[in-house]
């Protein structure tokens, strides 16, 4: 049989990041990868490629490059509007997150800014982020809504999130996260604003189908374990899969909880206990650590890593882009963090901004791994060895070429050879 590729990559070094294969960052030396309808078609040794045919002007000499998965920011809060530097000079005066949030700033204040904002200057100044994301070599992104508190600017961020994949032809997933913060119009009463969130904005919001997921905010300074649940149990009922902001300045019980409804993920998790992560594992939730968060408010308290390779809870990593705790737009930057602040290898580092972080969005069949059947969205570095990608310290690393696949049938596909 010959096979027929669109595109055909040769002499490559690939990262497949395809646990089983056995070597680290499943890398095949030497290797090549045809591509078919947006699809992996072909992956293996160049010495192993069998009749095929691709026109000329589609085959790449890689040259040795190295191709990863494309990268995959599975926790973003990309589309905001404004900053808050004032408050990052307050803290550093000696104002806390936490301070600053219930004096009325914090994430209300970029609520303020992005309900104000008009909706030209809003897509603008997210469509930079994700411009320096995109131009990093990140093929996949997560953006949560959550600065809209209101169930027109919620609507406005995610369908902004929604075209701003289309600007880049990148592949986006949508988060609601309408139980982020209260808004100032709800003041003492939250248990209110979470029927408006439960009743309202989570029914209409998965009418439009404009989110992939639902996600909340468990903490003294935003919600109780109980207003979750009945955030998560909305979301159940309307088919959205959940997520949470959990344990990430105290412990609340939230990944417990996040587990008990099947969560995707639970995300931050520094103040996390080993029962908690117990139940991750047993409920297979994702841990998503964010080192960027961790290190920009100065917490000192570290996330169980430990605990999580014991009881074998994967960790994915993201930047966490947002303009309070993260604003970071550097997937390189995170990687290395990782590795400097939560001790994770460069490997482990790679597969959380890869395969795990597929994961986290329930993408784990499509993206995130070079795997026959898998959608073609990968990354070509000019790189000498995988390590390199979390090396650098503030370098952005530019792939040589972001390829992305387009699928377009998503069932699943049999190969016959
Ligand atoms: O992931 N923790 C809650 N949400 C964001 C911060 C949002 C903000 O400060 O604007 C986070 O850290
Ligand atoms: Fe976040």
């Amino acid at each position: 049989m010959t096979l027929k590729f669109d595109t055909l990559f040769i002499n490559a070094n690939l990262a497949t990041m395809n646990p089983n294969i056995d070597a680290p960052y499943g890398a095949i030396g030497k290797g090549a990868l045809g591509v078919k309808d947006g699809r992996i078609a072909w992956i293996g040794k160049m010495d192993d490629l069998p009749k095929h045919k691709c026109k000329k002007k589609h085959i790449r000499d890689c040259e040795e490059d190295w191709i990863t998965p494309g990268l995959v920011d599975c926790h973003t809060h990309l589309v905001f509007s404004g900053n808050r530097a004032k408050e990052f000079e307050m803290r550093l005066q000696g104002a806390s997150y936490e301070e600053i949030a219930r004096s009325g700033g914090g994430i209300v204040s970029t609520v303020n800014a992005t309900r104000e904002a008009p909706l030209r200057l809003l897509h603008l100044e997210s469509t930079v982020r994700l411009g320096d994301m995109f131009d990093a070599g990140v093929t996949t992104v997560e953006i949560k809504s959550g600065y809209g508190l209101d169930l027109e600017t919620e609507i406005k961020m995610l369908q902004i999130a929604k075209e701003l994949g289309e600007k880049y032809d990148m592949r986006i997933q949508t988060t609601f996260l309408g139980a982020h913060a209260l808004p100032p119009e709800y003041k003492d009463r939250a248990d209110d604003y979470i029927d408006l969130v439960c009743n309202e904005m989570i029914p209409k919001i998965a009418e439009l189908g404009l989110a992939d997921a639902v996600d909340g905010f468990c903490e003294n300074i935003a919600f109780s374990p109980a207003q979750i649940r009945r955030v998560f149990e909305s979301a159940k009922k309307y088919g959205l899969p959940v997520k949470l902001h959990a344990e990430q300045l105290s412990n609340q019980g939230g990944a417990k909880l996040a587990a008990e409804f099947g969560a995707l993920s639970a995300d931050h998790l520094e103040y996390l206990d080993e029962d908690g992560v117990k139940a991750m594992a047993a409920a297979g939730t994702v841990a998503v650590l964010l080192p960027g968060a961790f290190y920009y408010l100065k917490e000192t308290q570290k996330p169980p890593v430990e605990l999580f390779r014991k009881h074998g809870v994967p960790m994915a990593l993201a930047t966490d882009c947002n303009p309070g705790s993260a604003p970071i737009v550097s997937p390189h930057l995170i990687l290395n963090m990782a590795c400097t602040l939560f001790s994770f290898t460069p490997e482990e580092a790679l597969d959380g901004m890869t395969r795990v972080g597929a994961m986290a969005l329930g993408l784990g069949s499509k993206v995130g791994t070079l795997e026959l059947g898998k959608s073609a969205d990968m990354a070509i570095w000019s790189i000498n060895h995988p390590a390199e990608l979390s090396y650098w310290v503030g370098k952005n690393y530019t792939p040589v070429k972001t390829f992305k696949g387009v699928v377009q049938n998503d069932e699943e596909i049999t190969y016959d050879y």
